[in-house]
């Protein structure tokens, strides 16, 4: 292969990822973490009256990551998990169902069979889950199965260990994480006002993507790559 060549597959390379990572919705995304729990009022509070009209303006621009645990405790002293939940063990079994929603539902049938349950006024009710699976048409039985076995007990320690690594300690339940990082001000913002923090952090992103695209040092790749394959092609 001669020298030119080998600048022209690089050329081509460093065009092609940069157009992947462009491409990738998902980057610039705002990540909502929201660690709470299945029968607490105040998640409830939180999650049908400011996620969820947020949510259905813009849920595709939202990394949704649900953490149901809050100030459960968990043991394994015996080589099984035993948990103990604020709200008794009928919380811990709504926890378990939605961490399995979560597991294995995609984001929008997850967060919508979320939402309904915490609206429903007993997450933890057998015939609310099974109407809030059917109305989102996903298989009750699949989401019991994993919260009756232990792929619902891994998954709600994995839970409660992201839980517990929260830095500062988490002290309120609902606490919402944006970005991965905790801010008392954000965190204030959202409990009141969640739509204008996700507005807020949108336009940020967006901000942030429009002066990427539309100066030279972003589309030197692409410049590059058309070069690239105007000498391949010995044009
Ligand atoms: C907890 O118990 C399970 C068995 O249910 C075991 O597989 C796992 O390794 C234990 N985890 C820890 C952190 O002790
Ligand atoms: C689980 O934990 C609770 C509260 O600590 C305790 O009363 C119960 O005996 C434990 N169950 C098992 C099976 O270890
Ligand atoms: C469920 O499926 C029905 C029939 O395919 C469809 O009309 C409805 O919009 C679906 N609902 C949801 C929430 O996906
Ligand atoms: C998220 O964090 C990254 C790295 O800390 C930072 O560059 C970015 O601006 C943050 N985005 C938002 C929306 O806070
Ligand atoms: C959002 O989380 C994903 C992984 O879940 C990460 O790759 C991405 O950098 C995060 N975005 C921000 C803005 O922190
Ligand atoms: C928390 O968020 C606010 C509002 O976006 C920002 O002004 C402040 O600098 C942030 N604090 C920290 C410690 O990042
Ligand atoms: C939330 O904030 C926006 C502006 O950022 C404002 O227009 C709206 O009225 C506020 N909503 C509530 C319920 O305070
Ligand atoms: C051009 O875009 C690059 C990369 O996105 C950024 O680092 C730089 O600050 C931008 N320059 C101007 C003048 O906007």
């Amino acid at each position: 292969m001669a020298f030119t060549d080998v600048v022209v597959v690089l050329f081509l390379w460093c065009g092609v990822s940069a157009m992947a990572e462009a491409s990738d919705s998902s980057i610039n995304r705002v990540n909502v973490s929201v660690y709470y729990e299945s029968l607490c009022m105040d998640s409830i509070e939180f999650l049908t009256t400011q996620f969820h009209p947020a949510y259905l303006i813009h849920g595709d621009k939202i990394n949704v990551d649900l953490v149901p645990y809050g100030k459960a405790k968990a043991n394994n002293d015996t080589g099984r998990w035993n948990f103990t939940c604020q709200h008794g063990p009928r919380e811990c079994y709504g926890n378990k169902v939605q961490a399995c929603a979560v597991a294995l539902l995609d984001q929008r049938k997850s967060t919508e069979f979320v939402v309904c349950t915490m609206k429903s006024g007993d997450a933890a009710a057998e015939e609310n889950l099974y109407k809030c699976a059917s109305e989102n048409n996903v298989t009750f039985s699949e989401i019991k199965d994993c919260a009756d076995s232990s792929k619902g007990d891994e998954l709600l320690a994995f839970n409660g260990y992201r839980t517990t690594s929260v830095k500062p300690p988490i002290r309120f339940v609902p606490t919402i994480i944006f970005n991965d990082s905790y801010n008392q001000t954000m965190q204030d913002m959202a409990l009141t006002n969640f739509s204008s923090v996700i507005d807020f952090l949108i336009n940020q992103n967006c901000d942030n993507c429009k002066s990427g695209q539309s100066n030279f040092s972003s589309s030197f790749p692409y410049i590059l790559l058309m070069l690239g394959v105007l000498q391949m092609f010995k044009l």
